[in-house]
């Protein structure tokens, strides 16, 4: 699979082929995700949940942001890296948003950014846009928004609430936006807008209709298994198997089973009679 650009990736939409995304947040995880032929990798503010164990997105910093999303842009060579503006670190202002997207391509190498919010955020994705760096926006249930909006609740329900995801939509592609995650919508409303958009639509909780899907890669390997959101579906049980990993190591450690004599390093330079002499001179 040749690099996925912004071209690539919208020239996919144009010929109705499918786009894969996940999260990713280190190094190792990005390196099997380059081995499947995945389009697309999201450095989530996620990870504040996934990896820091918050209850939600808020608490993550700039500069977690960048240590997470420069270890999984090394690994990347042919997917596309989106890096996550944390809460509060584009709301501010347009010169903000912009000194932090520049941040987050020049420290990490990841290829754009993503960030929260529709008709409200325009003016910050216009200047992020203009300063060459490209934008993924991101409507429906923003959950940088969790205390406004009341919890992670489905968006766009009633026809006043769809009108405002459908607006916000337009609004991000009119300010420059390449890429939009729609978040918790209801599926109809996001075929619509996928129909209507030259963007990108990824889709979370939001219908099979979006140009491609994203998923929090622990959710859809089953690492996380204390709560499932609907949208998601388990495609492996990897939690298991690592638990069956930690479990058979720790029972060979202490059976002291492990390690047998070909996980050590045999050196000859050392005989066994001057082993012995070391044993009977201390
Ligand atoms: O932070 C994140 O990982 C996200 C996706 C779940 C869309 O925003």
């Amino acid at each position: 699979m040749a690099k996925r650009t912004v071209q690539t990736l919208l020239e996919m939409k144009r010929e109705g082929r499918k786009i894969s995304q996940v999260t990713c947040y280190d190094y190792s995880t990005m390196r099997l995700v380059e081995q499947c032929g995945i389009d697309s990798v999201l450095v989530g503010d996620s990870l504040g949940m996934t990896m820091q164990g918050y209850e939600n997105t808020l608490p993550v910093t700039m500069d977690e942001m960048i240590i997470y999303a420069r270890s999984v842009a090394r690994a990347a060579r042919e997917a596309f890296v989106i890096a996550d503006m944390p809460f509060m670190s584009y709301q501010v202002s347009a010169e903000q948003a912009v000194a932090n997207a520049g941040r987050l391509i020049k420290e990490t190498g990841a290829n754009a950014v993503k960030l929260e919010g529709g008709a409200s955020v325009t003016e910050q994705i216009r200047a992020i846009v203009s300063s060459g760096i490209p934008v993924c926006a991101h409507v429906g249930m923003t959950p940088q928004s969790v205390n406004a909006l009341g919890g992670f609740k489905v968006q766009g329900k009633g026809e006043e609430a769809a009108e405002k995801v459908l607006k916000d939509a337009l609004a991000v592609q009119e300010a420059g936006a390449f890429m939009c995650v729609l978040e918790c919508v209801p599926p109809k409303l996001a075929s619509l807008i996928t129909s209507k958009v030259e963007m990108v639509t990824i889709g979370i909780g939001a219908g099979a209709g979006c140009d491609g899907q994203v998923l929090v890669w622990q959710d859809l390997a089953a690492v996380t298994t204390d709560f499932k959101p609907k949208f998601t579906k388990h495609f492996g049980q990897v939690g298991e198997a690592l638990k069956a990993c930690f479990r058979a190591y720790n029972g060979e450690v202490k059976a002291g089973t492990f390690p047998a004599e070909e996980h050590s390093y045999v050196r000859s330079d050392c005989s066994d009679e001057y082993l012995e002499e070391l044993n009977r001179r201390y």
